[in-house]
């Protein structure tokens, strides 16, 4: 009755990141294939692995394992650059938690920044990995070429084989060293 006080939306700003168990039953529910689960599970065991060898800051390791776990699930729709985008939709469309969308939408070679997104055809908008989690989570990526743990050179240098040197690849290696070396200043 009273319209004193605006209540505040139930659904705004959703922090909400489910436990494993949820994001296991999803990827299964999406029909995520098998072989990109396999991935997204090494993928969190690897984000893991380098968030424990974090002492300088405190790391959020839950959105780490859980955003790892949930990555790729927008290839239940496409493998291509729109992957990242979906998967931050599916994951709001579920009211999980933005933190996790973005992580979804930031792991894409060592993020895309506008420039990129244009020649890519993505909506023209930075996908830059930000936060700690969202540059770990994209690092643990690079490391895994599907279950197999690779080292940033190798993965670029199988990327560079199959579609040449091209630009965005050659900025991406740089953009992951990057991150690498600020991550490993924090250990
Ligand atoms: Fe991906």
């Amino acid at each position: 009755m009273s319209t004193k006080k605006n209540k505040p939306h139930e659904n705004k700003g959703n922090n909400r990141i489910p436990t494993r168990d949820f994001a296991f039953e999803l990827l299964r529910k999406v029909k995520l294939p098998f072989n990109i689960r396999r991935h997204s599970i090494n993928v969190a065991n690897k984000a893991l692995k380098i968030a424990n060898k974090i002492k300088k800051i405190q790391v959020n390791k839950n959105l780490v394992e859980i955003g790892a776990l949930l990555h790729d699930i927008g290839r239940c729709i496409s493998h291509g650059f729109d992957h990242g985008l979906l998967g931050g939709e599916i994951l709001l469309s579920y009211g999980l938690s933005e933190r996790l969308a973005r992580i979804c939408e930031t792991h894409l070679l060592g993020g895309l920044d506008k420039e990129d997104a244009k020649k890519v055809g993505l909506p023209i908008k930075d996908y830059l990995p930000n936060t700690l989690e969202e540059k770990i989570v994209c690092l643990a990526d690079k490391h895994m070429k599907g279950r197999h743990e690779v080292s940033i050179e190798d993965r670029f240098q199988i990327w560079f084989k199959k579609y040449g040197k091209t630009k965005i690849l050659l900025k991406s290696k740089r953009r992951v060293e990057r991150i690498q070396k600020e991550i490993k200043a924090l250990f």
